[in-house]
């Protein structure tokens, strides 16, 4: 989870201390207790720009797909929106929180046709039935190993008929180094406030993220808890080898949000990758 890009008010700051070294077995699984409210906690986040944007990347191919296949979809913001623009979408993601507040909307928007299904990028295994697969808002940066990564490229390769694309960003190190996920909104007045503090580990490459929620309840109670998240840092060139070797071909890789080459500042990287026919 980021907000790298689409929170402009977030405040980068580490001033109010929580003593979360001392919360260590607080700690909830990444994407559990959060699932109820990553909507609400996402809800300056442009989806539709960003379809728009996976939309403009297709058409620099040339390429017209039907099937899509939103791996790690979470609570289905962008297959919903893909849903909306006339595509056969379907979604999976490794969070059951995740996918029950996919399904609710579901239900309530009824989307008949859209599935979920419950599964792990490292070992995806769905019909060869897609002609795009897409992986939005650093998904892929939550898988920590090369060769985990490597697998979750080989599975999703497996789903897809021969020729299509696999869109998908990544967290550069610049940005994970950068620590932009220590934020709050600790100075808004809201019902929700978190309390965020990240460390990069250059060596590792792993940013640790340790989350703090508190949510006032309607009855005026507050509900309190934390996460941990996890966020691996590659670099450009090992995810084209891992590409290379899992049978995709990288066609493009641009600087999020624009169709410029990434620069070293850059704080996502959007991949264009085509199955081998
Ligand atoms: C930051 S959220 C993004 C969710 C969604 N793509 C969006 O744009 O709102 C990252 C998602 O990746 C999922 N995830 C992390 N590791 C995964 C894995 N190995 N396989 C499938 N999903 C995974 C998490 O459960 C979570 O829903």
């Amino acid at each position: 989870m980021s907000s790298v890009v689409p929170l402009p008010c977030a405040l980068y700051s580490a001033k109010i201390p929580l003593g979360m070294e001392q919360q260590e077995g607080k700690f909830h699984p990444q994407f559990t207790e959060v699932a109820p409210y990553y909507d609400r906690l996402m809800s300056t986040v442009p989806y539709g720009m960003w379809v728009d944007y996976v939309e403009l990347l297709l058409r620099l191919e040339d390429y017209r797909p039907t099937r899509i296949l939103d791996c790690a979809c979470g609570t289905g913001n962008v297959t919903f929106e893909l849903a909306r623009r006339g595509y056969s979408v379907d979604g999976t993601d490794l969070s059951r929180d995740m996918l029950d507040v996919a399904e609710q909307k579901r239900e309530k928007w009824g989307w008949r046709d859209v599935r979920f299904f419950h599964q792990d990028l490292r070992t995806l295994s769905l019909p060869p039935e897609y002609d795009l697969a897409v992986c939005l808002y650093d998904s892929l940066n939550y898988i920590l190993k090369s060769e985990e990564l490597k697998s979750a490229f080989a599975h999703i390769a497996q789903c897809l008929l021969p020729g299509s694309l696999f869109i998908f960003d990544l967290n550069s190190e610049f940005a994970l180094e950068a620590e932009l996920f220590t934020q709050n909104n600790l100075w808004r007045n809201s019902d929700l406030t978190y309390d965020w503090r990240s460390r990069f580990d250059p060596i590792t490459r792993i940013s640790r993220v340790e989350m703090y929620f508190k949510i006032r309840q309607p009855d005026g109670a507050a509900k309190e808890f934390y996460e941990v998240h996890y966020e691996r840092a590659y670099t450009i060139d090992e995810v084209k080898d891992l590409l290379a070797a899992t049978g995709w071909q990288t066609l493009r890789v641009y600087d999020a949000y624009t169709t410029n080459h990434p620069s070293a500042r850059s704080e996502r990287w959007f991949f264009v990758a085509q199955r081998e026919t």
